[in-house]
């Protein structure tokens, strides 16, 4: 009988030894410690003992069943721990390559932006801001623009229709509202608000009624930058702008001023530049800006006394110098957010 009790204990590991699932465990349990278990029919077998014998007997049977239970136990262990690993999945590799970290970062024409005010800090000049929806009269009329001027026309500039209400855009009287089409206007609602002397530059977006192609686009970004004083002459604006485009450019930059027209300053001027350092724009001369001396008609529909104040004011396009200073031929390419686009040029400049 003891030896019978040895052959369950042996036969038993060797089952658990070859088992993996719980339904295969509790058969297996069964077929040994269940009421038709082999461990039981051996365990009947103590009816048949002398007196002397049964527990010398009973003994071994309680050590053979707590050796078999505690296998049987510890089998369950290893199930149960095989299961939850398997539901974690397939193992982890940990000699894998780590998947890119994207972080974000700032817009190509956000940096051209922040540098451009931060090489007109330099020089004392502070940001102004106003609002994209404008009136006519603030980016026309006191620009001295004439009501039959082109740019008024409904085909270049965005009018809104006239129940449209902005109450946080001020009216001179019951003009219209349409959507800036250049930073001038920010001139005019400074150069009322804040008696000169006064430097500032206007960042902010524009919109025009444009075909979108390589070169145009419906929304795009300027700065305009305004300085009145008293005996501001072209020297001042000449030196201005060479510091400012040499910070930008290079050392190497050379300038020019070309006599040309807008309404609002007078002498008015475009601006050229050259530089060895602009790839397939190297050594040619490319128009970079609009600038001129502050229009006397300007300063009076401000009430600003043109014999007293002088100044000068400028406007450049932001995506036009990014654009320049990378070598990006279409200016579609910044508003269309492909990231393949904006990490070339995010943290550039
Ligand atoms: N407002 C002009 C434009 O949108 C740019 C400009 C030219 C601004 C000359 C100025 C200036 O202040 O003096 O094309």
């Amino acid at each position: 009988m003891e030896k019978n009790l040895q052959a369950i204990v042996d036969h038993t590991e060797t089952i658990l030894s070859s088992i993996s699932t719980r339904p295969e465990w509790e058969q297996s349990k069964a077929s040994i410690l269940g009421p038709n278990g082999s461990l039981t029919q051996v365990a009947k077998g103590i009816g048949s003992l002398s007196k002397e014998e049964r527990p010398v007997f009973g003994q071994s049977l309680n050590q053979a069943k707590r050796q078999i239970e505690s296998l049987f136990q510890s089998t369950l262990t290893k199930i149960d721990q095989h299961a939850d690993l398997a539901s974690l999945g397939k193992k982890f590799d940990h000699t894998l390559p780590a998947s890119p970290n994207h972080i974000g970062g700032t817009h190509p024409l956000t940096n051209v932006r922040r540098k451009v005010v931060s090489i007109f800090r330099k020089i004392g000049f502070t940001v102004a801001e106003a609002t994209e929806v404008e009136t006519e009269w603030y980016c026309f009329d006191a620009l001295n623009t004439p009501q039959d001027h082109p740019a008024r026309d409904a085909q270049d500039t965005l009018f809104f229709p006239e129940t449209s209400v902005w109450s946080n855009v001020s009216k001179k009287s019951k003009e219209k509202n349409i959507l800036r089409t250049h930073t001038s206007s920010v001139q005019i609602r400074t150069l009322l608000k804040e008696p000169p002397p006064l430097r500032i530059i206007a960042p902010g977006r524009c919109f025009r009624r444009d075909t979108v192609d390589a070169t145009h686009s419906a929304n795009f970004h300027q700065t305009e930058g305004l300085y009145v004083d008293k005996n501001v002459n072209v020297r001042d604006l000449k030196g201005v702008l060479d510091f400012f485009l040499r910070e930008l450019f290079g050392e190497k930059l050379e300038t020019r001023l070309r006599p040309s027209f807008f309404p609002f300053t007078e002498p008015s001027y475009e601006v050229d530049l050259k530089a060895p350092n602009l790839g397939k724009l190297s050594d040619r001369w490319i128009e970079i800006m609009g600038c001129g001396m502050v229009d006397p008609e300007v300063l009076k529909l401000v009430e600003l006394c043109p014999d007293k104040w002088s100044g000068f004011a400028f406007g450049i396009g932001l995506e036009r110098i990014s654009m320049i200073l990378h070598g990006i031929d279409d200016i579609r390419h910044f508003y269309q957010n492909d990231q393949r686009f904006l990490s070339q040029f995010s943290n550039a400049l």
